[in-house]
């Protein structure tokens, strides 16, 4: 992966202007926040300005909006309610801090983005396209992920990982939903990343972190680095 990197240093030198974004998506437990850490780690190597943020929160109004998200506050009132918050949440955060990151170039790594919204309230919250294409507009506009990195988790697996992570705290608004939720969820996003293959990248993240990390690299310097950049990364 060193060696990866050197390479990387050089070509990256020549890409210039608009940052690239790049969000991660997955169900429970998939893993994101490590393979983020690590992924803005290897930019960085690479002399890459990078930005780790994360949704619901990422900036102030939005964090203090995530609380009640996550609280269960949002569910009580009802999922079309619970979607404007998190539309609000994402407006914020992506006028304040999504937007003027990229202008300066910096590279913008984001823990769930518009999918989760796709998936947990559209496709499990049953609200309807016309509700979501609409907030769309308003939140995100033309602001697309340059890639999206879905990782894939069996459900037993992603739900043990995230129990484990909680150790005695109580799960949260969406942990606690029932194992069937959480198998349709997977679903949803790899029927994602089935219809939308030029943006997403599905990675099976029921291995060890190292090798799924390998994995992440490898999407992102195959669709995102310049040509020379990746070729040592089969040799690393
Ligand atoms: P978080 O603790 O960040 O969970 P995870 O580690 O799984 O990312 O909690 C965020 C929760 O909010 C997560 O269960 C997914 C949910 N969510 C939505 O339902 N809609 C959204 O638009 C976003 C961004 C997140």
């Amino acid at each position: 992966m060193a060696k990866a990197l050197n390479t990387a240093k050089t070509a990256v030198k020549r890409s210039s202007g608009r940052g690239r974004f790049i969000t991660f998506e997955g169900g429970e437990g998939a893993g994101k926040s490590t393979q983020i850490k690590t992924l803005a780690e290897h930019l960085n190597a690479a002399k890459l300005r990078t930005l780790v943020t994360r949704e619901p929160g990422g900036s102030p109004g939005a964090e203090i909006i995530r609380h009640l998200l996550l609280s269960g506050m949002g569910k009580l009132l009802g999922p079309d309610a619970e979607t404007l918050l998190f539309a609000a949440a994402r407006d914020d955060h992506v006028r304040s801090v999504i937007q003027p990151a990229l202008s300066q170039g910096t590279w913008v790594l984001c823990d769930r983005f518009s999918d989760s919204t796709r998936v947990y309230q559209g496709k499990l919250g049953h609200v309807a396209p016309a509700v979501l294409n609409a907030l769309e507009r308003v939140t995100i506009g033309d602001l697309k992920p340059d890639l999206t990195i879905i990782l894939d988790v069996p459900v037993e697996v992603g739900l043990q990982r995230a129990a484990a992570r909680r150790g005695a705290g109580v799960a949260d608004r969406f942990e606690s939903e029932d194992v069937r939720f959480h198998r349709e969820l997977r679903e949803a996003y790899r029927q994602i990343a089935s219809r939308e293959p030029q943006r997403c990248v599905l990675i099976d993240a029921d291995a060890d972190p190292a090798t799924v990390a390998t994995a992440v690299w490898s999407a992102v310097r195959d669709r995102l680095l310049p040509a020379n950049a990746g070729k040592a990364v089969h040799s690393a």
